[in-house]
């Protein structure tokens, strides 16, 4: 069955329930949808598509890379859907909420609850212990601070770094840093983990371990990953693929379809 209703996000007619009744259940698969989207930077005189029309669902509990080579509109795209950065066209639906019509305290709460993020260079707060980082996202949520220091323990432990909690990110490894990032974007239960890069600071041997991870988070927890990657290695924990070629996604590769090698990915 074809049913269409993602580029107006309106309920169809009343009169079809039957059909309403698929739709709902439809888009309710879809904890992202970006329709349409399109972001041009403008550099003096010159204007840089880096997205020219991007349609892009991602299912509720799907483990999604987003592939592409350098300047091909990865993290253009990853500040689209974190709500990081706004599109010149096109929408962008989280879990069915259009972010262009919140206004600024809710597109922060929507940021703060709904979605955690990773970023390739860790992104921790240098003077403050592993628990802090961790807990700082849950006191922006106002959680009370005993709570939130009891999950930050509870998240470290999750990420094998219980015996880590009072140390800085100068006293940890990469691989350490981005454990602890990991703890912090699950601080508030997100639906949605975004990772920029995620191992692209890492060695392949760390890198596998936080691949790893975030693949245990998405299963146990039911936690949305959406990876934007060069790593190879990502393929081989993806559900899909999303291949971007020049602000375009060019095709979808599920992982059946993908004949997967360590290092290299040939498409059957
Ligand atoms: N703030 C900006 N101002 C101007 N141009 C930008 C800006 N951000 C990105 N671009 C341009 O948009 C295009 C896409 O960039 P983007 O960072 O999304 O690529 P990417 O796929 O993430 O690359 P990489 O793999 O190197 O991280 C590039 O041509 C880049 O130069
Ligand atoms: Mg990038």
């Amino acid at each position: 069955m074809q049913v269409e209703t993602d580029s107006k996000n309106t309920a169809p007619a009343a009169d079809v329930k039957g059909s309403t009744q698929a739709v709902s259940a439809l888009t309710a698969t879809h904890i992202v949808r970006a329709i349409g989207v399109r972001k041009t930077f403008r550099m003096g005189d010159e204007e840089v598509h880096a997205l020219k029309g991007v349609d892009f669902k991602v299912n509720r509990g799907e483990y999604i890379a987003l592939m592409g080579p350098s300047g091909s509109g990865k993290s253009t795209l990853f500040n689209m859907i974190g709500g990081l950065d706004k599109p010149n066209a096109g929408r962008v639906f989280i879990d069915e909420v259009d972010i262009a019509a919140l206004n600024t305290f809710e597109l922060a709460w929507l940021r703060c609850h709904k979605i955690g993020y990773v970023f390739q260079t860790f992104n921790l707060i240098p003077v403050a212990t592993a628990l802090d980082n961790v807990m700082l996202p849950m006191l922006f949520a106002d959680v009370p601070q005993a709570e939130a220091q009891d999950k930050a323990v509870e998240l470290l432990k999750k990420v094998g770094l219980g015996e880590r909690v009072f140390h800085k990110p100068v006293q940890m490894s990469g691989g350490q840093q981005q454990r602890v990032a990991v703890a912090r974007a699950l601080a508030n239960d997100p639906a949605i983990v975004l990772a920029d890069e995620p191992t692209g600071n890492l060695d392949s041997v760390t890198g596998r371990q936080i691949i790893e991870l975030l693949r245990e988070i998405n299963q146990t927890d039911g936690v949305t990953v959406i990876s934007a990657t060069h790593d190879y290695k990502m393929l081989s924990v993806s559900d899909r693929i999303a291949w971007l070629t020049d602000g375009v996604i060019e095709r979808f590769a599920s992982r059946d379809e993908l004949d997967i090698k360590e290092g290299r990915t040939d498409a059957k």
